[in-house]
């Protein structure tokens, strides 16, 4: 007899919804291959009256329907934002329900509180479809690669990010435009800002670093820089030098700390990075064992997340005892941490004699030389310009404090920029 698994699913959006369909098409598949029978019993929306892919009477909007009934056992949390996406997660657990939610955001600002619920209820949590949607790389990192240690991991995130880097690297147009071609295809939500400002991806790498470094972690500690400022002169620049932007995200142990971060990064053609466009998803792994291994794949859509999340959904029912995947007792502190880089800098400028001598005379006052002679200056009509300037690998925080000091001359019309180089 296959084991029978009755779903209450909370949202029928995007994820919500491809799970439907994916469970009515693939349903006797998933039997065979794993003995387990899936049937939906309720389905918890906002708006009564919209289109839905389930029949009426499946579909309500309270959500005491799902907890108080007791034939569901596992709840699907795919509503997404953190409130009442938590409160509704403690409380799936509290009424005896195990749950899969695809919601990285609940988990990195409430992990603690949701992974306690679960435990003093002696119930399971999948969370496989909140980082990088169809792509398995929790499992991968739980499972397939738990006799590796694993110092770093890297990579690209954010598909909506992705997007707009590899549309104004390949298409030369401003930030605005890419996004809006982002939303235009449904790569975006109506509110990018998550997406843009690198948040998203935060939330993403801390649930991956906590479940790869088996650590609690401070969501304040992630270094976040965002990709709104870029300009497509700075595409045109990496090209010249060899290099493509992509949005990045990386998580390092460094002896007992951990260095966290998501920026934009100049990456060598070459590199695999380079090579993931659009809105796919990557993340490099380096472990003692397999060396450095890569996952690339869709990091979002109906389809693929609810991939991820059926795949939780079955490893509970076959696995319903299993150890969770994350323990969260054991600290490594995640700041600060010094790090040198090697540095892409953009200084928009007012067209005045002896500003690149300023800018050079002011980097090497702070030990920070220039690589190769690459400066160039491009002025308007407006009499403003850039600088663009790479430089040797330097202290993070000298570079900081050199971008501060050109900017208090007065000397700037903006705001400089800095973009880490990523090394081959
Ligand atoms: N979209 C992706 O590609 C993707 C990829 C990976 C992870 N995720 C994560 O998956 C989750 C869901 O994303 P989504 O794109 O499917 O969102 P979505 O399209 O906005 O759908 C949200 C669904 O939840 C329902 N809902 C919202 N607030 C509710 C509330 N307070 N009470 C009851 N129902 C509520 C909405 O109801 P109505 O339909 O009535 O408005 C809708 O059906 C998010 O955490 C997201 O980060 C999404």
């Amino acid at each position: 007899m296959p084991r029978k698994v009755r779903l209450g699913i909370m949202g029928l959006g995007t994820v919500g919804s491809g799970l439907v369909e994916l469970i009515k098409k693939n349903a006797r598949l998933i039997e065979n291959k794993s003995d387990v029978k899936l049937e939906i019993v309720r389905a918890l929306v906002l708006h009564k009256n919209k289109p839905r892919p389930l029949p009426p009477e499946q579909v309500t909007t309270n959500p005491n329907d799902l907890f108080e009934d007791k034939t569901i056992d596992l709840l699907v949390e795919v509503i997404g934002g953190i409130h009442p996406a938590k409160e509704y997660i403690v409380q799936a657990f509290d009424s005896g329900k195990d749950v899969v939610t695809a919601n990285k955001a609940v988990l990195a600002t409430h992990g603690d509180e949701i992974f306690n619920a679960a435990s003093r209820n002696q119930k399971q949590i999948g969370f496989e479809a909140s980082v990088c949607g169809g792509i398995p790389i929790l499992r991968a990192i739980s499972s397939g690669l738990i006799g590796n240690r694993v110092d770093e991991l890297y990579g690209i995130l954010n598909g909506t990010s992705n997007f707009v880097l590899t549309t104004m690297q390949e298409e030369r147009v401003p930030f605005s435009d890419a996004l809006a071609m982002a939303q235009s295809k449904g790569l975006a939500e109506a509110d990018p800002t998550l997406d843009v400002n690198g948040m998203d991806a935060a939330h993403k790498l801390m649930i991956l670093a906590e479940l790869t470094f088996q650590t609690k972690m401070r969501f304040d500690d992630v270094i976040v820089e965002g990709i709104e400022n870029l300009q497509p002169i700075d595409f045109e620049t990496a090209e010249s030098l060899g290099y493509v932007i992509r949005p990045t995200a990386v998580a390092r142990r460094m002896e007992d700390r951990l260095d966290l971060r998501v920026h934009p990064c100049f990456v060598p053609k070459n590199h695999p990075l380079a090579t993931v466009r659009n809105e796919f998803n990557a993340v490099i792994i380096r472990g003692d064992a397999i060396g450095e291994m890569v996952f690339h794949g869709k990091g979002a859509g109906s389809l693929p997340t609810a991939s991820a999340v059926l795949s939780d959904i079955v490893e509970i029912a076959r696995n319903p005892n299993s150890t969770p995947l994350w323990n969260p007792t054991r600290t490594i502190q995640s700041a600060p941490v010094e790090l040198a880089s090697r540095f892409y800098l953009r200084f928009p400028i007012y067209d005045r004699p002896g500003m690149i001598g300023m800018i050079s005379t002011c980097l090497g006052a702070h030990g920070i030389s220039i690589t190769d002679a690459i400066a160039r200056l491009t002025c308007t009509e407006t009499n403003q310009g850039n600088v663009m300037i790479v430089i040797h690998s330097a202290p993070e925080t000298e570079v900081r404090k050199a971008l501060a000091e050109i900017q208090e001359s007065g000397a700037l019309n903006a705001d400089p920029l800095s973009i880490r180089i990523l090394e081959n």
